[in-house]
């Protein structure tokens, strides 16, 4: 059965999805390319690279969702010029009459956004595709729980719903499965900065570090893997 899909505009003119049915949103209504640029370009992969600059990095995000993560780690790759295999888990992909009516390509000024969205969007899944000269795709219609991967990720980009609608990905099961898919100095970046997540994620091993969040939300966490 097909899910109930709305859009929505948030604060910052960049679109969203809501499921009415979950009553649940894909990003901050307060702003969904604010909030991924805050959460996993600038805390997650900017952050990261400072700490190992021109490092080729495996990047596995939790949630392909509208591929706005993905266009956004696209964008810098390329601006950056600095290698990224980016592995992306989504068990509901959306179709064409949805990811199709997404603004995010208009909000940038250059004329290539539009064909990276859609490359992203188009590209087959479960096989390794170079979007470019510095980033390799690699989309699973897979859940989390499901997934089992051999590389040690530098990067994970924890973007599922939210623990209140959907506790099961954030249980201490799951979080020690995800902690076990990093690489040593390995990090992980997501908008929950709930007390019992920080405090799991602290006894699998990693040091929380708790940082401001983007708008309408106090904080984020980014947890490094020691
Ligand atoms: C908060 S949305 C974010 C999506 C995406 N990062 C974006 O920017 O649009 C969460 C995503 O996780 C996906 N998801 C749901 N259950 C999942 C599971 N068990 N494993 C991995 N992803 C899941 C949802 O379908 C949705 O696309």
């Amino acid at each position: 059965m097909k899910r109930k899909i709305e859009l929505i505009t948030t604060s910052d003119g960049s679109h969203s999805l809501y499921l009415p049915d979950m009553n649940e949103t894909y990003h901050s209504s307060h702003g969904a390319l604010t909030e991924s640029q805050h959460i996993f370009i600038e805390a997650g992969l900017q952050s990261y690279l400072n700490e190992h600059p021109r490092k080729p990095l495996k990047i596995l995000e939790i949630g392909f969702g509208t591929g706005l993560n993905a266009l956004l780690t696209l964008r810098y790759a390329l601006e950056h010029q600095v290698s990224i295999h980016f592995v992306s888990l989504e068990p509901f992909p959306l179709q064409e009459d949805v990811y199709g009516v997404l603004n995010y390509a208009s909000l940038f000024t250059d004329e290539h956004a539009n064909a990276q969205f859609l490359a992203l969007h188009e590209a087959e899944w479960e096989t390794e595709v170079s979007i470019s000269d510095f980033f390799v795709l690699q989309k699973k219609e897979q859940r989390l729980e499901d997934f089992s991967d051999d590389t040690d990720f530098d990067l994970i980009f924890f973007d599922a719903f939210a623990p209140s609608k959907q506790e099961e990905l954030w249980t201490y099961e799951i979080l020690e499965k995800t902690v076990g898919l990093m690489g040593s100095s390995a990090v992980l970046v997501t908008y929950c900065a709930r007390g019992q997540f920080k405090r799991d994620l602290a006894a699998l091993g990693l040091r929380v570090e708790t940082l401001p969040g983007p708008p309408g939300k106090k904080e984020m966490v980014r947890a490094v893997k020691l």
